[in-house]
């Protein structure tokens, strides 16, 4: 049996993040950030896509690098962990495995608890890192979660009590991004890129169609073949048409996906009544849903919890955050604990 930290009022957290292209550690002390370094695998660019065997390999050189200097920059030595906090999926088999593997053998060479952690669970809890003016929202709340792999509307009735009220039924909306900017000829990933020029274009300039989907759900892949099929049209009678109309094209794609998001985030709210509303993953780093879910304060009046921006993509800061939170609950996880692809909420 490990050794456990009796002073629930001083825990040090080492979390891992490892599920997919983004290797990361984090330094989490009582709730309070300490380090959080990510190294983000630039090869994929090229592929124009994540390269899951590629991505584990990259993962294998940079984790002890990442580790150490996100112990280095906490200030504290490694001997103070309390436990070690990780990712064991939703995510790329190969990925998971190599943060699986090193947090599993670091806890047994450190003689602490082990903390397996959902991925989704750590972007919708990073809401809860205590770092500047971050507010925390207050139970239950609504989390519109927003990722490369997933687009969810979350009930969080406490920490660890979370139901999926609607989700996609195709494309995710990092993945609408990520596919209109393919089109349009952009490198991967291209949502960052999308946000950026947006910011020079004209929201109005095309109408994209948006999707009828019941409920909660959400679908994109209609939205990204009307682009496709718009453009290919524009196209036969100006070749220079995506060059010429880049930023107008951005700005427009965005405006549609961050209307299609608010709609469905906005009937949650007004039938379950729940006015506390948090937003989560990769796609909450884009400034339009970012500042549109600012205005729905005083045009909706909802308050509105947005974390930092570093705490929105991949990070291993949501994973600490989990873990400091489980501790506390003396929720851990036995050695025996395997990498698992496929992990619903
Ligand atoms: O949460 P995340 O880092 O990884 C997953 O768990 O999937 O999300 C990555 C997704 C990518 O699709 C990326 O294009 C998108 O988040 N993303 C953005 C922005 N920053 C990251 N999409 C739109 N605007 C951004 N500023
Ligand atoms: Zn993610």
């Amino acid at each position: 049996m490990p050794k456990i930290n009796t002073k629930l009022d001083d825990i040090y957290i080492l979390g891992i993040e490892t599920s997919c292209d983004d290797t990361s550690a984090s330094i989490i002390h009582n709730g309070k950030i300490l380090s959080n370094i990510v190294a983000t695998q630039k090869i994929h660019e090229e592929y124009g896509g994540v390269v899951p065997e590629l991505a584990s390999r990259a993962h294998q050189q940079n984790i002890i690098p990442v580790v150490d200097a996100a112990i280095k920059k906490s200030g504290i030595k490694k001997s103070a962990i309390s436990a070690i906090a990780f990712t064991r999926g939703p995510g790329l088999m190969g990925s998971l495995l190599v943060g699986t593997s090193f947090a599993k053998s670091l806890s047994m060479s450190l003689d602490i608890p082990l903390i397996e952690v959902n991925h989704m669970q750590g972007h919708i809890l990073a809401n809860f890192i205590q770092d500047g003016d971050m507010t925390n929202p207050e139970f239950p709340f609504l989390t519109l979660v927003i990722s490369g792999g997933h687009t969810q509307i979350v009930k969080v009735s406490n920490y660890f009590e979370m139901e999926v009220l609607g989700e996609t039924i195709d494309d995710a909306a990092g993945e609408a991004f990520d596919k209109s900017a393919k089109i349009l000829g952009l490198p991967y990933p291209g949502g960052p890129l999308i946000d950026k020029y947006a910011k020079m274009g004209n929201p109005k300039a095309f109408k994209f169609t948006k999707p009828r989907v019941d409920a909660y759900n959400f679908s994109f892949s209609g939205l990204k073949t009307n682009i496709l099929y718009f453009i290919q049209k524009q196209e036969k009678e100006n070749p220079d048409f995506v060059k010429e109309n880049l930023y107008d094209l951005c700005a427009s794609i965005q405006f549609t996906i961050a209307e299609i998001l608010m709609d469905k985030l906005k009937n949650a709210v007004k039938n379950t009544g729940i006015k506390e509303v948090a937003i989560a993953g990769g796609v909450s780093a884009n400034s339009e849903i970012r500042e549109r879910f600012r205005r729905a304060e005083k045009d909706w009046q909802w308050k509105s919890h947005i974390p930092k921006f570093e705490f929105t993509t991949d990070n291993a800061a949501m994973i600490a955050i989990v873990g400091y939170l489980k501790y506390k609950e003396k929720i851990f996880s036995d050695i025996s604990v395997t990498a698992q692809a496929r992990y619903r909420l």
